[in-house]
């Protein structure tokens, strides 16, 4: 019933929600809707739905953080309202922000001048390779997204050295730091991925994964001013002031980078080190454990000298346990566990993998729960075999096509 037919303010105060219009009756799926809702209703028409989805606290296929403090969603609520690019409107925001790229420019080393206010990845022999006149950058990954291995970044830059002593090509790095970048400063602080290498131009990491603040917050910070072309600058006024911006999109929201500060001031560096340092021993304890259970081979073993706290597991080459890892992603999830199978990229394209992520809200406990599921799964299959091996294609909930 449209709110204005309703006879009296006590029947829709006293409503029970299930007995309001929008759960007794389809609500439109894809025609816009014609009549207002009452916003408790719409509220649990909507949280229904999202049950369907999948629990995020046990997606551990996800890099991004599924678990935030209460201060944390506090401040979210508190910046819901404000539009990080009106940095004239909200000028505290902008100096957060400001701080917070300063705080990782000092956490990556970056030279003062700029802060004063495997098998599976590249290394420098197949870098070198492809590498000519035409190369503006070369971008190694500090923890590849389908291993979680860290590509030698230290190595790839002495090797561009010697290309330079020989050729004369002077070749930077950019490094996609989009989760290690948060993880070696504290867990492998004498890895050389960072300012420390002159060669390495800028870094790039993603805040709501391994910096543990709330989805999406993109950080990229430059050695020093003279490495970002001012043509790719644009410059705003209309907003009062002239505030040079790059980037894609304009309008974001402010709370993830509040968000994001907090954590720098609530945890400082013992803190996310203890956090870190955490996830990667659970990593080590699953990786172990997974180990045992199959003919596995491991990719990616929580080592915070080479890697994100990932385990990282393929079908030893030759073996046939009879059941794929796509059958025991799928076997998993019944479970409410995602736990991906998925194939690798290029050349090793006909190999699948499986990847776990731990991450700050990943217990020890909820490891053990993970791996009871995983014997079982794989007791599963001895006792009932997989007759018809389930494909890559046929593994996913959703059609992304
Ligand atoms: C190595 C790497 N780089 C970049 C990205 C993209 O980061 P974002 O999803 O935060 O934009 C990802 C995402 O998983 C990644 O693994």
């Amino acid at each position: 019933m449209p709110l204005h037919e309703r006879e009296s303010v006590r029947e829709h105060i006293e409503d029970c929600v299930f007995a309001g219009r929008d759960l007794t009756r389809q609500v439109p799926k894809y025609r816009f809707p014609r009549d207002e809702s009452a916003p408790k209703e719409a509220f649990q028409v909507v949280a229904d739905e999202l049950m369907l989805d999948g629990n995020s606290r046990q997606n551990l296929a996800t890099f991004c953080q599924t678990w935030a403090e209460p201060e944390v969603l506090a401040l979210m609520a508190l910046s819901v309202d404000k539009n990080m690019i009106d940095k004239d409107e909200y000028p505290q925001t902008a100096e957060i922000e400001a701080r917070c790229v300063h705080m990782l420019a000092d956490l990556w080393h970056a030279p003062d001048s700029a802060n004063t206010v495997g098998d599976y990845a590249m290394d420098p022999e197949s870098m070198l390779a492809r590498v000519d006149e035409n190369t503006i950058m070369v971008v190694p990954t500090l923890g590849v997204t389908y291993t979680g291995a860290y590509e030698p970044v230290e190595a790839m830059s002495s090797a561009l050295d010697q290309l330079q002593a020989n050729t004369g090509l002077d070749i930077g790095i950019h490094v996609d730091g989009a989760s290690g970048a948060f993880l070696a400063p504290f867990c492998a602080p004498d890895l050389m991925f960072d300012f420390r290498l002159p060669r390495v131009k800028s870094i790039s990491t993603s805040g709501h994964k391994f910096g543990l603040a709330p989805l999406g917050v993109g950080w990229v910070v430059w050695r020093d001013r003279e490495e970002l072309p001012e043509d790719l600058v644009f410059h705003v006024n209309y907003l009062g002031g002239d505030m040079p911006v790059f980037q894609i999109n304009f309008s974001r929201p402010a709370g993830q980078i509040i968000a994001q500060y907090y954590n720098f001031l609530r945890l400082g560096f013992e803190g996310y080190k203890g956090i870190h340092e955490a996830s990667y021993a659970i990593g080590q304890y699953l990786a172990a454990e997974i180990a045992k259970v199959g003919p596995f081979e491991l990719l990616c073993d929580s080592n915070p000298a080479t890697g994100i706290p990932t385990v990282t597991w393929r079908i030893r080459d030759g073996a046939d346990p009879g059941y794929t890892l796509f059958d025991l992603a799928d076997r998993l999830r019944t479970r409410g566990w995602q736990v991906p199978a998925y194939t690798l990229t290029g050349t090793a394209s006909d190999i699948a993998v499986q990847r776990i992520l731990v991450r700050l809200g990943v217990s020890h406990d909820m490891a053990s729960l993970l791996l009871d599921d995983f014997r079982g799964a794989v007791a599963h299959f001895a006792k009932h075999p997989v007759t018809v091996p389930m494909s890559k294609e046929e593994t996913s909930g959703f059609n992304h096509l």
